[in-house]
């Protein structure tokens, strides 16, 4: 990441639901909710289409994902999707807490924070990313931000290693609740020993808590060809972009390798969703069956043992 800059993935993935809710066919995969706060979080950029008519809007987006990884947006609206209905079991199933790190714009914790109101909502993210969202936030006076005392922002740089005490300390947080953590598009970001002290991170206050906390995080797999950290499908302009923005992908794991490397950090996998996964729960009526879903990046619910 660049230091003094919000993360360019993160305001891609908000303008990506934002253009996805207001396409006829795959709209309603975007809860309302969810594309009015990315809208406001990411507004268009020039380029990236408030030139354009709404007509144009769908080719131009179908032109962009093909020169750039086909199903990158719908892949971003159904893990959005999967995660939500996780946090939604795991606070019907008595979590009192929810940890969203490497939050970037993403709405969940805005959207569901007041309908549980004795559930604590943390977002962490890089502070150039989180003060960016702050801002946005704050504009648009005509339709403020419903914000409750059970919401927390915490600014934090998850590569500096003392992140365990600086969540202990921050405001809102419950030490001893039962816990969701959520890692999404965040780990493949991370250097692998960076991902490691995550784990801790995660396991510190899990322990703590006692009462089993869960961990639900994206994790990107290497391709089985070339080893290459990407989608598949995905092009080298993509790379290029990613290192231009200082967000290169750094950490993978292949699927059989997990269950390992998720025990010797004391969780083990509760949920493992794929492409084929999140197809067959939201894509399966025949008009929906035959778009385009970037593969590569895998959704893991693990619990703590
Ligand atoms: C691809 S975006 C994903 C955003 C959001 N989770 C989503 O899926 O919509 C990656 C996020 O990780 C955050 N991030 C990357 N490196 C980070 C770091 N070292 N510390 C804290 N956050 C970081 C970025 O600020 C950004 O918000």
């Amino acid at each position: 990441m660049r230091a003094e800059q919000p993360s360019a993935t993160a305001k891609r993935i908000a303008r990506s639901l934002a253009t996805l809710a207001a396409e006829p066919l795959v709209g309603q995969l975007v809860p309302a909710s969810a594309a009015e706060l990315s809208r406001r979080l990411a507004p268009r950029s020039l380029f990236g289409g408030a030139l354009f008519g709404a007509r144009l809007r769908r080719p131009l987006r179908q032109v962009l994902e093909r020169l750039t990884i086909p199903g990158i947006n719908l892949h971003y609206a159904l893990r959005k999707r999967y995660l939500e209905e996780t946090a939604r079991a795991a606070l019907h199933q008595g979590f009192r807490q929810v940890v969203i790190c490497g939050a970037g714009f993403d709405t969940l914790a805005l959207r569901l924070h007041p309908s549980f109101p004795t559930v604590q909502f943390i977002e962490i993210d890089h502070p150039a990313t989180q003060r960016h969202k702050l801002a946005r936030l704050a504009v648009n006076s005509s339709t403020p931000l419903q914000r409750e005392s059970n919401l927390h922002f915490l600014p934090l740089d998850l590569t500096t290693r003392d992140f365990a005490s600086q969540l202990a300390g921050a405001a809102g947080y419950r030490a001893g609740l039962r816990t969701l953590f959520i890692a999404e598009g965040l780990l493949m970001y991370l250097a692998p020993g960076e991902v490691d002290a995550l784990f801790q991170f995660v396991r510190g206050p899990a322990i703590a808590a006692g009462a089993g906390s869960r961990f639900a995080f994206t994790f990107m797999e290497p391709r089985a060809g070339d080893r290459r950290l990407a989608f598949r499908g995905s092009t080298r302009a993509v790379d290029w972009w990613l290192r231009l923005r200082g967000e290169p992908f750094k950490w993978a794991i292949g699927r059989e390798q997990l269950p390992d490397y998720l025990a010797a950090r004391s969780f083990f996998v509760r949920e493992l969703a794929t492409s084929t996964t999140l197809r067959q729960r939201y894509l399966r009526e025949p008009h929906l069956s035959r778009l385009s879903l970037a593969e590569g990046e895998h959704i893991c619910v693990a619990d703590h043992v």
